[in-house]
């Protein structure tokens, strides 16, 4: 069986890693970068520190409007598909390099994989939303991370091809983990102690885009007594200086950090505080509290079990759960076990 695997931005390099090595024992894969993500600190250094092997095809598509991007890689996704003919596309998360690659497999009758499949945040004003709502419906098979994932699929009428995989992300960070702690010095460059400090991310355009909530989060973090470690991404690095907002003393902002800083740097933090998905998540599992730039979340069970409160661009709720947030409630197994992609490879070599 040939499988075309397509990714493009961070979380996707993330998610591929452990998938890409087990498939590659059992069938001929082919790694097509579309190109979304270019910089060192948010593409090259992901393939490098969790050995993703070089991509077959990278087209280099990078930044644009949503339609412009998207359209852009559709073309160019179709022409590989022509000529490869693959049996598969595999396609992964929610990005529009997700949703191309998905729709060029589609528009070709080649069948789709989606990992990740059936998250919702039922907010149609995220692109990610709209991705993921027509990716679900183009494909064959549906790897879900939770059974929440699963029943949002079934609310949609889709049950074909559903299989409750668990999250692959656990996959990724149980094999990264350790080598984090081991080789990362992240700590020691900004000269930190662990548990003394928040980590914070905060790329999402309802947050970046928007002078107000910008500057709302990052006076509540300036009000907050405990230093706060920024990784920028670079869309919000432009908007700060486009909106020209002051940053408080206490948030020491560094560029865009790859895996295993990630991990580390969240595995240490007092506090995590983020508009990512996949962070959320992350801190979840590695017990630290996380609370959520948004108005809504896809990752309900971690508020469910108390470990995530969501606060929105809220600059009093963001300066009341830095203060007061503390769970300690046990936490439950919602999202597997971290053997996601033993599961996937077996669902794919019955298919
Ligand atoms: C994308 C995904 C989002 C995911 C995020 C992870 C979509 C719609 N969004 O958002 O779901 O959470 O990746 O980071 O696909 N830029 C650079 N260098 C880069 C990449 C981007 O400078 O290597 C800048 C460009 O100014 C670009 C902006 O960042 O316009 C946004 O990049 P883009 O890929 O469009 O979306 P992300 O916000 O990264």
């Amino acid at each position: 069986m040939k499988i075309i695997s397509i990714v493009g931005a961070r979380p996707q390099f993330v998610k591929a890693a452990p998938l890409s090595k087990e498939l590659r024992k059992n069938f001929r894969e082919i790694l097509l970068h579309t190109g979304q993500h270019y910089d060192h600190n948010m593409s090259p250094i992901f393939f490098k520190e969790l050995s993703i092997p070089k991509p077959d095809y990278n087209l280099g598509i990078g930044s644009g409007s949503h339609g412009e991007q998207t359209g852009k890689m559709l073309g160019a996704i179709e022409k590989i598909l022509l000529k490869e003919e693959p049996d598969l596309v595999l396609v992964y998360g929610d990005t529009n390099s997700t949703l191309a690659g998905a729709l060029a497999a589609a528009k070709l009758h080649i069948p789709i994989a989606h990992v990740e499949a059936g998250l919702r945040s039922y907010n149609r004003k995220m692109p990610e939303e709209i991705n993921r709502v027509v990716v679900d419906h183009l494909s064959d098979l549906l790897f879900c991370p939770t059974e929440t994932a699963v029943s949002n699929l079934k609310l949609e009428g889709i049950t074909r091809g559903v299989f409750n995989t668990g999250d692959i992300m656990l996959d990724s960070l149980s094999s990264s983990l350790k080598a984090a702690q081991r080789k990362s010095r992240t700590l020691e460059k900004l000269n930190l102690k662990s548990k003394t400090y928040l980590y914070a991310t905060v790329h999402r355009p309802e947050n970046t885009d928007n002078r107000r909530n910008l500057k709302n989060i990052l006076d509540a973090f300036g009000e907050s007594d405990k230093t706060i470690v920024f990784p920028v991404h670079p869309r919000t690095q432009r908007m700060i200086k486009e909106f020209k907002l002051k940053i408080p003393k206490n948030i020491r902002m560094i560029s865009p950090v790859g895996y295993l800083d990630s991990l580390q740097l969240q595995v240490s933090a007092k506090k995590v505080l983020t508009d990512s998905g996949g962070i959320q998540k992350e801190a979840y599992v590695l017990k630290v509290p996380c609370i959520t730039l948004r108005t809504e979340t896809e990752w309900k069970e971690t508020v469910k079990d108390g470990w995530n409160v969501v606060v929105g661009a809220n600059k009093e709720k963001i300066i009341d759960s830095i203060k007061n947030f503390s769970p300690k409630g046990k936490q439950n197994n919602y999202f597997g076990t971290g053997d996601s992609v033993s599961k996937i490879v077996k669902i794919i070599s019955n298919y």
